[in-house]
């Protein structure tokens, strides 16, 4: 059995080779993360992907954070090891059911998560990410009303954080939606001078008892410039690894060690290495949809650059 460190020196090897980067999300397993040109969290790796000069993006995380990549890289080939890690909560709105609610609501504006299919973000006005959903819903004209989908967290989040008329889609992520009110208090009470850092997918009850609520890397930098020495991380369990890597001088205690994505788990170093040997699986949006979940996702884009 080859082991860890060749499997990654084969990988880097490979990469070169294919003029190749590869893109890994913070929730990835840590020798996923290890092994990757960058790690981050939805929004940097979107803006990573549409700055790369390379001409393979190896994409380690769930389907539509490839697609995302081919939407915004057309002429590269991008990659996603594992075709079937996806994300549940992506697929709780189709573009057939958002344009029966665009019906139902003419003149609003539709802000999709990134978290959603290709399809429906070519339904939508602007893409959001738990990074800027606030200044985004923030960009909208104040006289027409909102339609945020699919997840109804982030939705109910932002709209505590803006003047904006906001309704939403009933979607949540799984995951983030397990983690229960009483079970913070309980990790509160055992870590008593622990921050708790919460990241807006997780629901409302936990976000009132959060003291910083962030995306997976906006946690990371938080904690960093924090003078606080420990944190309670109520997000997938994942980004333990990048937090205890970038501070290793402070402790952070998982919200609940049940928060595991099992899609996000799928990606392991022999998938990575059978996906650049082969150049498989590609992920690739057709042009009639990319075009229009480009506008979407290049709208977000331009949210806070004036
Ligand atoms: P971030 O964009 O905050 O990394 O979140 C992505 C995600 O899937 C959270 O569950
Ligand atoms: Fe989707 Fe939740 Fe997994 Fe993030 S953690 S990829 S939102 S299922």
């Amino acid at each position: 059995m080859e082991s860890v460190e060749s499997l990654k020196a084969e990988i880097r090897n490979l990469l070169k080779k294919r003029h190749a980067i590869l893109l890994a999300h913070n929730y990835q397993r840590s020798e996923v993360q290890d092994v990757a040109d960058f790690s981050g969290d939805s929004l940097e790796l979107s803006i990573r992907a549409s700055r790369t000069d390379a001409e393979v993006i190896l994409f380690c995380g769930v389907h539509f954070m490839a697609e995302t990549a081919s939407i915004l890289c057309p002429d590269k080939k991008v990659i996603l090891p594992v075709a079937g890690a996806g994300c549940p909560m992506a697929d709780m709105i189709s573009a057939h059911e958002l344009r029966e609610k665009k019906k139902e609501m003419p003149g609003a504006v539709v802000i999709s998560y990134v978290n959603t299919t290709a399809e429906v973000k070519a339904e939508s006005d602007l893409c959001c990410t738990s990074a800027n959903a606030v200044q985004v819903a923030n960009a909208v004209d104040p006289s027409r009303p909102i339609l945020m989908v699919p997840d109804r967290n982030l939705a109910r989040y932002t709209i505590k954080h803006t003047e904006r008329r906001i309704s939403y889609w009933e979607g949540y992520c799984p995951i983030h939606e397990n983690l229960h009110a009483e079970q913070v208090m309980r990790v509160k009470a055992a870590h008593p001078e622990a921050l708790f850092l919460a990241h807006p997918e997780c629901r409302p009850e936990v976000l009132e008892l959060a003291d910083e609520v962030r995306s997976t890397s906006g946690m990371i930098a938080y904690a960093g410039e924090s003078s606080a020495r420990e944190f309670i991380i109520g997000t997938e369990t994942g980004l333990l690894y990048p937090l205890a890597g970038a501070n290793p001088d402070k402790r952070f205690y998982p919200a609940d060690p049940h928060m595991v994505c099992p899609d996000m788990k799928k990606t392991g170093l022999k998938e990575i290495l059978e996906a650049l040997e082969t150049l498989r699986p590609e992920v690739k949006v057709p042009e009639g949809i990319r075009d229009k979940a480009k506008r979407a996702v290049d709208r977000m884009l331009g949210v806070g650059k004036g």
